[in-house]
């Protein structure tokens, strides 16, 4: 192929470079058309064209459902990592050793109190007020709470603010959640792993002690590993830009939590329950839901299904419905909700309108239902999501400052009125 794409406008014809990826994915790069082209623009309404950065940090083929952070595949980093290990590699670059886990981990232990204020600011929302609203809001507020901009070109002021909002997130995490469930506000402790640390958090009950249960464990572990980076999806891509106007570290992840909050994003986990509740409050027909969902003059969607870029399957819908599995065996829990949830894969899976727009089940198809078995309610499931995502936007944050790239600021086609005059308020 040669490395150059030609357009022609009209009369006049232009050249541009191809840029290449590592897995050989190839891009024009357009910087000049506008200078070039005396004005002309791209258009790409949703960017399902259009790539945003170069980056190096997770790579993904929908068409063959591959998946893999820093070069590692999801299948093994499930298997075989952690998730502050994983954490590590999106943020550094590779898997870390020995050492290098337990100074970052010691590191994040030492910075993991929030300022009290903080309680104020939770106690002021309402017990109804939504999860994602309360942790996008305490994400922000912290910036009051440390009050140093990141010299991006200092590794230590970086390091610092990197560590710090490791250690003070899952405490956020674990607080919306003891809000919305009237329980005391509690700290974890220094002797325990990340992840276990979060579940003390957010499970412990005041009159006993906590156990942990290991199956949970490590559900946990991989749902946040399977959520922690996803390459320029709708809120990392919302981090990067906020990022790019040189707003701060938390400021730019609260404005990328709430892009997760929506329903077409992370809000599905949520949405996907709901749909699932709803369909067995209505007597369990799924035949009625499938056709509802064909429907073109009916809205609604089946929550859980199809991706913006698999096209094929979703990678870590295959482990997290394992996972699902073993949760609800471990607790016992016999959840008629996912004999209704395989009944509509089933169904999705053989009719050819899922078939032919190539829908297959997506990762928050099966979390909802392992949050639910661990007593998570379901407004704190993108929460959750949240949680996992962390490292993925810190590290997408990270590279947007250190490569330097310019403030993100689209352009548009105007289509609106031509100039006109003003009238008056009475002659209007
Ligand atoms: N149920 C029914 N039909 C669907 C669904 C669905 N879940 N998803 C897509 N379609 C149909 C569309 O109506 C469209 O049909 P048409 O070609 O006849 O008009 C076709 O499939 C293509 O759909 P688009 O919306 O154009 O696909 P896009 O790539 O823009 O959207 C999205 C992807 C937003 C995920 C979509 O599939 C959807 O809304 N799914 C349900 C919500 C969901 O599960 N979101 C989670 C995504 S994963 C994540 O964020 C971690």
């Amino acid at each position: 192929m040669s490395d150059i794409a030609k357009l022609q406008i009209g009369e006049d014809s232009y050249e541009f470079p191809l840029v290449k990826g590592t897995e050989n994915e190839v891009a024009i790069d357009i910087k000049s058309l506008r200078g070039a082209t005396n004005g002309v623009i791209t258009i790409d309404p949703g960017y399902k064209n259009t790539g945003s950065c170069e980056s190096a940090i997770t790579f993904l083929d929908g068409e063959k459902g591959i998946l893999r952070y820093r070069g590692y595949a999801i299948e093994e980093l499930a298997e075989k990592a952690d998730f502050l290990e994983v954490a590590y590699a999106l943020i550094f670059g590779d898997l870390p050793t020995t050492e290098q886990l337990e100074k970052f981990h010691t590191d994040i232990k030492s910075k993991s109190v929030v300022d009290d204020d903080i309680k104020k600011i939770l106690d002021a929302f309402p017990k109804t007020a939504h999860p994602m609203g309360i942790l996008s809001s305490l994400t922000s507020a912290l910036t009051a709470f440390n009050p140093t901009s990141v010299n991006v070109d200092s590794e230590e002021e970086m390091y610092n603010a990197i560590v710090k909002i490791m250690a003070k997130f899952p405490v956020l995490v674990a607080w919306t959640m003891r809000k919305q469930k009237g329980l005391p506000l509690n700290y974890g402790s220094k002797s325990l792993g990340y992840v276990e640390n979060i579940m003390k958090m957010m499970f412990e009950e005041p009159n006993e002690d906590y156990v942990m249960n290991p199956i949970i464990k490590d559900a946990l572990d991989k749902l946040f590993i399977l959520h922690a980076d996803h390459e320029q999806n709708c809120s990392t891509s919302t981090v990067r830009i906020v990022g790019s106007s040189h707003a701060g570290l938390f400021a730019s992840l609260s404005a990328g939590i709430s892009a997760l909050w929506g329903p077409l994003h992370g809000g599905a986990n949520q949405a996907v329950l709901e749909m699932l509740e709803a369909i067995k409050e209505d007597g369990g027909d799924t035949k009625k839901y499938m056709a509802k969902a064909k429907d073109k003059s009916d809205p609604f969607r089946l929550m859980g299904f199809g991706h913006r870029v698999y096209k094929n399957f979703d990678p870590r819908a295959k482990i997290i419905k394992k996972a699902a599995d073993e949760v609800l065996a471990s607790l016992g829990v016999e959840d008629p909700i996912l004999e209704i949830a395989k009944g509509l894969e089933k169904e999705a899976l053989s009719d050819p309108y899922f078939v032919d727009r190539k829908l297959y089940p997506n990762v928050d198809f099966y979390s909802g239902i392992i949050y639910r078995a661990m007593d998570i309610p379901v407004e704190m499931f993108t929460v959750m999501f949240a949680m996992g995502r962390l490292p993925g936007w810190i590290a997408q944050w990270k590279e947007m400052r250190l490569n330097k790239e310019p403030i993100g600021r689209p352009r548009q086609i105007y289509t609106g009125e031509n100039v006109r005059d003003f009238k008056s308020i009475d002659n209007r």
